[in-house]
């Protein structure tokens, strides 16, 4: 009787074991432990056999039974997993395909191709000047001479012994206006040029200062020009590149270049006007200075101030992005996490 138990139980392991699926585990089940099997048969007749044996039998039979139980249930888990590694190595070819990462173009980039495109329209041609400027260009020939107050507010950054080839000490330039005296000396007017670029200076950087940003400047030179070809140009502008709803403000200020100069604000894009901390609470942003250009700076280039009028503009840049996109620390703009980059 122990032998027949021993060896019922070991063929049932054994085609446990071999059961290839959930059907076959379950007909292995029922032909050894169902009504009928062949494991509950041989229970049946421990009842008949001498009392004296019937306990060890019992313990074997029970021994065998939880044993074939166990095996089974390891097995339906092992038949399950194989199931789940089948289904995730098959490949649903209706399904999308998964787009490759490629790059983006940074949020400045788009702004500045936006600006440029704008002012293409209405005649304005591109320009690029260099970064490491001469005291002559940055300030001499912007009637900001040595000692003038106008050089405390550009916190300069001055590289030491370094000059240009006329002996003038050379700084990073603090303002897109250096692009000025450069063009005008040149060019024949009638003419009017936008340059972008970098510009420098000696900053405490925080949210809404760097010591590096970006300026889009320009120039119109033209007979008969005044100041609301500049005001009627500006506004154009502003409204096209932040919606024909928003407003602009002009206000007086002095910068030496230009006579008479001035600021331009615009409704705060993040609050609409509503005032918010972006606009510490005022509803407008500063966004450019401007103004006629100088008769000083006129003659100084060598451009005849009674034939020619001009005028001079300077958006800052950076700015202007944190407000299309109503970012409120200009430092995202230079930070190197690529899921910055990625919304653009
Ligand atoms: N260069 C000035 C600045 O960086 C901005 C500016 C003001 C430019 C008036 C101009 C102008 O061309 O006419 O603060």
């Amino acid at each position: 009787m122990r032998e027949q138990f021993l060896q019922v139980k070991n063929e049932a392991l054994s085609l446990i074991l071999a059961a290839n699926d959930r059907q076959e585990l379950e007909d292995v089940k029922a032909k050894f432990l169902g009504k009928k099997g062949t494991f509950t048969n041989l229970l049946k007749t421990i009842a008949k056999l001498p009392l004296n044996v019937r306990p060890e039998l019992g313990r074997l039979a029970n021994e065998a039974k939880e044993t074939i139980e166990a095996t089974i249930a390891t097995r339906a888990l092992e038949l399950s997993r194989e199931g789940e590694n089948e289904q995730s190595q098959w490949i649903d070819i209706t399904l999308p395909g998964k787009k490759p990462q490629i790059g983006h173009l940074h949020p400045q980039t788009h702004v500045m191709k936006e600006i440029i495109d704008i002012f293409k329209e209405i005649g304005f041609k591109v320009a690029d000047g260099p970064e490491l400027e001469s005291d002559h260009y940055n300030f001499e020939l912007l009637n900001i001479p040595k000692y003038h107050p106008a050089r405390d507010t550009q916190q300069t950054l001055y590289l030491k012994d370094l000059f240009d080839k006329k002996g003038d000490p050379l700084i990073l330039r603090t303002h897109g206006s250096n692009m000025q005296g450069r063009i005008m000396e040149k060019v024949v007017p009638p003419c009017r040029v936008i340059y972008p670029g970098k510009v420098y200076r000696y900053e405490q950087v925080d949210a809404s200062h760097g010591f590096e940003f970006l300026q889009l400047e320009g120039l119109a030179l033209d007979r008969d020009l005044t100041l609301t070809d500049l005001l009627g140009t500006f506004t154009h502008f502003l409204k096209r590149f932040f919606g024909p709803q928003t407003e602009v403000r002009f206000v007086c200020h002095n910068f030496p270049f230009v006579e008479p100069g001035l600021e331009a604000y615009v409704t705060c894009a993040v609050c609409k006007g509503k005032g918010c901390s972006f606009c510490k609470k005022s509803g407008w942003v500063e966004i450019a200075g401007a103004g006629m250009i100088h008769p000083n700076v006129l003659s100084m280039v060598g451009v005849d101030g009674k034939k020619w009028q001009g005028f001079a503009f300077g958006f800052g840049l950076s700015r202007m992005i944190t407000l299309k996109y109503q970012i409120d620390d200009l430092r995202v703009l230079t930070n190197p996490d690529t899921r910055i980059l990625e919304q653009f």
